[in-house]
């Protein structure tokens, strides 16, 4: 794929080569990320971020990403802060505000309005999660650490078994990353979700015709006995008719410590694109792993970052440059390693 001025709508777009390119770039992205180097290869660019849903680290990572590469972001949240409430037309509001920005992040609920959106815009847009249907950068993010932690275990993307638990209906996250999976060879993927929440069958076809064993399963305890990755996920409360209904379903699948030491194997990592529900009545993954050395979400978040530099680097055709138009922090930083 030509990445210079794409838009980066779903992960169909992409075909392994792709995810390689990503990757590498995203490798370089360290130092930065990790505040040892600054760099300025994007000063003057300007991100729009169009954020119509709730969201904390898509739209701020995005944001971090962008001012990490020396851009400036400039953003509006919420529908009702936004003009579309005054009725204004995705058509419209992609015209004027791709005139203020190099590039545009949108998030909003409904499904394929970030491509209706993209189709109007005049610069590239990249789509920060639409309704239930896709959200292509937390599938790529999500997949560079299930690399990184399998490598840290000798394995590769190549021959992994993971487990996705909870709302795979409405859990946009997941839909992308089945989607990416395909990509690869000899994944065995096992399905947890009460059966009205079940991955759309369309999916688990595609899964399937990529030579991947896919098991579909309501219980949650036998499903982690036998992975490499857990990865959990949030019912998506918001998608559903009423909140009596997504009450239902919400604490249906809590992994805690007791859990994953009785049943999982010590090296399975786990994963969650969060936030997590930690609310008293759904709590899906106990913060009583927080200390876990299995617990990967937070190393997903920080992977967030360098694979979203990677990507507006790409798009903005500077990825060769970053090092170029570099210099030493002037400040003090007692970050971790990312
Ligand atoms: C997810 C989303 O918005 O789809 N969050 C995220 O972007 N990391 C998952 C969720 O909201 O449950």
């Amino acid at each position: 794929m030509d990445f210079i001025g794409a838009n980066i709508l779903s992960v169909s777009q992409f075909e392994r080569d792709d995810i390689d390119r990503v990757f590498a770039v995203a490798d370089t992205m360290g130092p930065y990320a990790r505040r040892q180097k600054v760099t300025r290869v994007l000063e003057g660019a300007i991100l729009g971020n169009m954020f119509l849903e709730p969201s904390t680290r898509t739209r701020l990572s995005f944001g971090a990403a962008f001012n990490l590469l020396g851009g400036t972001v400039r953003e509006t949240v919420g529908i009702t802060a936004s003009a579309m409430a005054k009725g204004e037309s995705l058509y419209d509001t992609a015209r004027v505000l791709s005139g203020y920005s190099d590039v545009i992040c949108m998030r909003h609920p409904q499904e394929g309005s970030v491509a209706e959106f993209a189709a109007a815009s005049r610069v590239p847009v990249v789509n920060g999660g639409d309704g239930a249907n896709e959200h292509p950068t937390q599938a790529l993010l999500d997949l560079y650490t299930i690399k990184k932690e399998l490598e840290g275990h000798g394995r590769s993307l190549d021959k992994f078994r993971i487990a996705m638990i909870g709302d795979l209906k409405y859990g946009r996250t997941v839909h992308s990353l089945c989607k990416l999976l395909c990509l690869f060879s000899n994944v065995q993927i096992v399905l947890v979700s009460p059966p009205e929440l079940a991955m759309p069958e369309d999916v688990v076809e595609k899964l399937r015709q990529s030579g991947h064993q896919v098991t579909i399963s309501d219980q949650l305890e036998p499903s982690i006995s036998h992975v490499d990755i857990v990865y959990s996920t949030r019912i998506q409360e918001e998608r559903f008719a009423s909140q009596e209904e997504a009450n239902l379903y919400r604490g249906r699948f809590r992994l805690n410590r007791e859990i994953f030491t009785r049943f999982a194997e010590p090296n399975t990592v786990i994963m969650h694109p969060l936030p997590r529900d930690s609310r008293a009545e759904a709590n899906e993954l106990d913060t009583d792993l927080n200390e876990h050395p299995s617990l990967a979400i937070f190393r997903q978040t920080d992977n967030g970052l360098l694979v979203r530099m990677a990507l507006f680097a790409l798009l903005l055709g500077v990825e060769g440059k970053v090092d170029q138009y570099s210099h030493e922090v002037r400040w003090h930083s007692r970050r971790n390693p990312v």
